[in-house]
């Protein structure tokens, strides 16, 4: 598995914790409300994480079957506890890249903030193309750049500060790392979508403590794998990026921007 994509260790329960609170509730009651409009009887979810889209969707169509998936069991360990009981929901361990389902499974397709960590996207949107029924529909997100991403973008300069020259480049190359709407576009026709749609999506992200900031990014997600290989203890950076954004901050907790890239396509 790619470093990249190790959502592994304390990593799950500090993800569902921290960020998802943070950053993630809007984008997915939005997106659970895109999928929910066409009424679809089966969903597949990809990247289904701790399944915060998940529980949404399941809030507004609780009579949809979902079928979520991700690449890393522990995510869905996690993601299961968190909605103990429901027969309408089943989780399965999946790369997105080689789905286990037969072709024209679903109605729909589902994906938040996932894609960006597959290493063959073409190969994942001709999978999603495959299982879906003709007619079916593919509703993504996706993050946009770290420069509409406003708590991201202190941590990423206070790392700079940190380690002048040499700063970890997760957050760029990873998950704000696949913006750009007509490479999306074109990779979503090459896979055979129509009707495709693509456009940006904003929020603020939830007020939050320097600390938690500190927390969601450098230990919540695989930076924290990055930092512990070529920098030092990512508890012991969260604590050094914490009093930097502690001082940025003025001691007040922060709320920035947050945009996302929503998208969606026809098979
Ligand atoms: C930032 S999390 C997003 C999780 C969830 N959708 C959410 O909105 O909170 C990215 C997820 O992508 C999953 N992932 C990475 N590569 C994958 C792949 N090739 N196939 C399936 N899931 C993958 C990771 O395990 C992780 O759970």
């Amino acid at each position: 598995m790619p470093a990249d994509a190790a959502f592994t260790g304390s990593i799950p329960e500090l993800y569902e914790r921290v960020l998802v609170p943070m950053m993630f509730l809007d984008f997915a009651e939005d997106l659970a409300a895109e999928v929910a409009s066409s009424g679809p009887a089966s969903v597949l979810e990809t990247a289904a994480g701790t399944g915060v889209l998940t529980r949404a969707l399941h809030r507004v169509l609780p009579g949809a079957t979902i079928t979520a998936t991700d690449l890393n069991p522990a995510m869905l360990t996690q993601a299961a506890a968190s909605l103990p009981g429901s027969e309408a929901v089943r989780w399965v361990q999946a790369n997105a890249q080689d789905l286990p389902f037969e072709d024209d499974a679903f109605d729909a397709l589902m994906s938040e903030f996932g894609i960006m960590f597959f290493p063959d996207r073409p190969r994942a949107y001709a999978e999603a193309h495959r299982v879906l029924r003709p007619g079916g529909r593919l509703c993504a997100a996706v993050w946009g750049p770290i420069e509409g991403n406003e708590a991201a973008l202190v941590v990423e300069q206070v790392l700079e500060e940190l380690f002048p020259g040499r700063a970890p480049q997760f957050l760029r190359r990873a998950p704000f790392g696949y913006t750009d709407h007509t490479v999306i576009r074109g990779e979503l026709e090459a896979a055979g979508f129509t009707d495709v749609t693509v456009r940006d999506v904003v929020h603020h992200s939830a007020p939050a403590s320097a600390q938690h900031i500190a927390l969601a990014h450098c230990q919540a997600t695989p930076l924290a794998n990055e930092l512990a290989e070529s920098y030092g203890d990512p508890a012991k950076i969260a604590q050094d990026v914490a009093r930097m954004l502690d001082a940025r901050f003025g001691g007040q907790p922060f709320s920035g921007l947050v945009t996302a890239v929503f998208f969606s396509g026809v098979a």
